[in-house]
């Protein structure tokens, strides 16, 4: 006889099942300055838009706690307010952090405080280059998000953002000549949209309408990233149902 509640119990476990087993838990690691750590709620809101769209195999990871942002999420992360690119390889800094987190993505968001101190363009891509050998050091197969920074508007440097929009178009250049098929890097426009006069209090650090636009430019980078490092592997599997008819 043709069971039919016990064929719709095994395929609502199959289908329930199945996106639980395929993927792998990911660790990200948010790298930046205040931006990113200070308190970077926008971490918050992208991990609230991760877990409302249902992917949830992951773990942020970093060396420093998250900070409140009203509500619980994942919040570890290496956003050291303060750092610059080149202060964080002239100091070494990486791989320590990188020996405690072990991400499999990095998401790098730097050069702001490079940039506020008036560094030139090249000298801020070196650094970038040497972070992302420091990662590939730590996991030859580590996948970089790296962020085209946000605009910036402190008092006291008016050319600020003529810095911000070079760097971010050398990176722009840079990023496919130094990715790979093992690591590769993608980046992320995270200045687009993004006004210092309306997403900022000061000019640099976003306030909450800023967070979520950060959080909205990383959301779908990121995810596809989640999808590649953690090994998507769900597939559909003949449902119980289906099987039980023939
Ligand atoms: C963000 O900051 C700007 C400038 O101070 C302000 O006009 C705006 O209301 C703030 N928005 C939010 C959501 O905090
Ligand atoms: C994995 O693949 C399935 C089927 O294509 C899709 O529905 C799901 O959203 C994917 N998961 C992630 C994290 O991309």
């Amino acid at each position: 006889m043709f069971n039919f509640a016990k064929s719709m119990l095994l395929a609502v476990s199959a289908s329930v099942l199945n996106p639980v087993l395929g993927a792998a838990t990911v660790r990200i690691n948010a790298l930046g300055d205040s931006i990113t750590g200070s308190p970077g709620c926008w971490r918050a809101l992208l991990w609230q838009q991760l877990q409302n769209a249902n992917i949830k195999n992951t773990d942020f990871v970093g060396t420093l706690a998250g900070q409140g942002c009203g509500f619980t999420y994942d919040g570890e992360n290496d956003g050291h307010g303060g750092f610059l690119a080149t202060g964080i390889v002239k100091n070494n800094q990486l791989p320590g952090w990188l020996s405690i987190s072990k991400p499999d993505i990095v998401m790098m968001e730097l050069g702001t405080n490079d940039v506020w101190s008036h560094l030139p363009t090249e000298t801020i891509v070196a650094a970038l280059t040497k972070l992302v050998d420091q990662m590939r050091s730590q996991k030859p197969t580590m996948r970089v998000l790296v962020a085209q920074i946000t605009p910036m508007n402190p008092s006291g440097c008016s050319d600020c953002n003529q810095g911000v929009i070079n760097l971010n178009k050398a990176v722009v250049a840079w990023a496919p000549t130094k990715s790979t098929a093992a690591s590769p890097i993608s980046v992320v426009d995270c200045f687009t949209g993004f006004n210092t006069a309306t997403d900022t209090n000061d000019g640099v650090h976003p306030n909450n309408s800023g967070n979520a636009k950060l959080a909205n430019c990383w959301f779908t980078p990121l995810k596809a990233a989640i999808a590649l490092a953690g090994g998507n592997t769900t597939t559909v599997i003949p449902s119980a149902s289906t099987n039980s008819k023939r």
